[in-house]
């Protein structure tokens, strides 16, 4: 896929639905009793191996456009699948299904795509075995394919040493099952939509700061749920907005769960301008998002802010790229772990698109291109299948001198198969 660089960005957009959020509806439409409709469902291809796994475990579902209804049959309503379960490139799909097939009364394998089959699971094989759960990696590396034989679970409090929505979900999923309370800590709190939407389902949860505990057993009763716009999607055109002089655009019906909208702190403590209008509450918080070109300027992003932005980390660095000054991101080694390996991966390609930029152990130290009026230099870029990746690259094109090359750009499809359609509609060519 071939890019170029733009003269601005004018208009309105509304990105696709929330990519957590959506995985969390199906998982818990099934496990509750009743219908639950879930509106502006997130269809990328993440989202889609969420229901083929639930469908294959017995339960109904149906898509109509952007409206999927889920026939639930409560917390003991699946049944075997009749062969292995494909979660894909999710890993979302993965760890938090094997929290709820760790309780089952049969035994599944489940695996995914390359990518997954790289990716660590022993952090949930760690605190679900402590549950009771049987859990086995098949090739012996702590990595899908994995073998799950479900069996009587036990509450535990678990003190996670990394900040992950996935593990903590997991555990809390397998807690619905176990026999007394489950509780997990975790170093800085990750993303809290399993609290929010299991509660809303009827589950028994509490949160205290980074702690969240659960009682198992309860009844959980189907939902009306309508899905926030992504504010991982809107990064992108957050960043274009900003970067690309002249640039004047909204952004509507944003997710902006304070777990979540680090970007816009970053952003701002970037010199960013960015205006919420409308803010709403319907299960999460939303808001529309105004965003006008600001020139920006480094900054430190660390600590507790991590969580709150981890998958913008790939365009925060491409805006650091373009910024005036020094940016250093610290506290970040998850980013090692993602689809690709996100430090790697900007490291080489910033650096092919001729900007100053080194990896630590942690994160990355960016010296901003700012002065220059196009900060990047055209060039063939890999996505390393990993979607932010491609969709990071396709926004620096913006602001690239001379034609931009994405290889395996298609990857979007993951988390936003109408990327490059919004990206245009917004776009005033040269
Ligand atoms: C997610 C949690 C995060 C995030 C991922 C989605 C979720 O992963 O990077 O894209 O839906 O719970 P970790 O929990 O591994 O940090």
């Amino acid at each position: 896929m071939k890019f170029h660089h733009a003269k601005r960005l004018k208009g309105e957009i509304t990105v696709p639905g929330d990519k957590s959020i959506s995985h969390r509806a199906v998982m818990f439409g099934a496990l509750s009793e009743g219908k639950t409709e879930v509106s502006n469902f997130l269809q990328g291809a993440d989202c889609l191996s969420t229901i083929d796994c639930f469908r294959r475990l017995g339960i109904e579902i149906a898509c109509r456009d952007h409206t999927i209804t889920i026939c639930g049959k409560g917390l003991d309503g699946l049944s075997a699948p009749s062969r292995i379960l494909d979660a894909g490139n999710s890993g979302t799909t993965t760890r938090l299904i094997s929290g709820i097939l760790s309780a089952q009364p049969f035994t599944t394998t489940l695996t995914g795509d390359a990518s997954i089959q790289k990716r660590p699971m022993k952090r949930i094989i760690e605190p679900l075995s402590m549950m009771g759960a049987n859990i086995e990696s098949l090739s012996g590396n702590g990595c899908a394919p994995l073998r799950i034989k479900g069996a009587p679970l036990h509450g535990i409090h678990y003190r996670s040493k990394v900040a992950s929505a996935q593990v903590k979900s997991a555990i809390l999923l397998a807690g619905l099952y176990a026999e007394g309370e489950t509780a997990v800590t975790e170093p800085v709190l990750s993303r809290n939509h399993s609290e929010l939407m299991l509660r809303a389902f009827g589950a028994d949860i509490r949160s205290e700061g980074a702690t969240a505990v659960i009682s198992p057993r309860p009844r959980l009763t189907g939902q009306k749920i309508r899905v926030p716009g992504d504010i991982s999607s809107a990064a992108y055109f957050i960043a274009a907005g900003l970067l690309v002089p002249g640039s004047d655009i909204l952004i509507r019906n944003v997710g902006i769960n304070p777990t979540r909208d680090g970007i816009l702190k970053a952003a701002r403590a970037m010199g960013g301008r960015i205006f919420l209008l409308n803010e709403n509450y319907e299960g999460e918080p939303t808001a529309d998002l105004h965003v006008t070109y600001s020139p920006l300027h480094g900054t430190v992003i660390e600590g507790g802010m991590i969580p709150t932005l981890i998958d913008e980390l790939p365009i925060i660095a491409v805006m650091a790229a373009a910024a005036s000054g020094t940016t250093i991101i610290r506290d970040a080694a998850e980013l090692k772990v993602k689809e690709s390996n996100r430090i790697d991966v900007m490291v080489r390609n910033l650096s092919a698109m001729g900007c100053s930029i080194t990896g630590t152990e942690d994160g990355m130290v960016i010296e901003g291109n700012g002065s220059s009026e196009l900060p990047f230099k055209g060039t063939v870029i890999d996505s390393f299948a990993d979607h932010r990746i491609a969709m990071s690259f396709a926004i620096a094109s913006l602001l690239a001198d001379g034609e931009t090359e994405i290889k395996g750009g298609e990857c979007v499809s993951i988390s936003y198969p109408g990327f490059y359609a919004d990206l245009e509609s917004l776009v005033e060519a040269e």
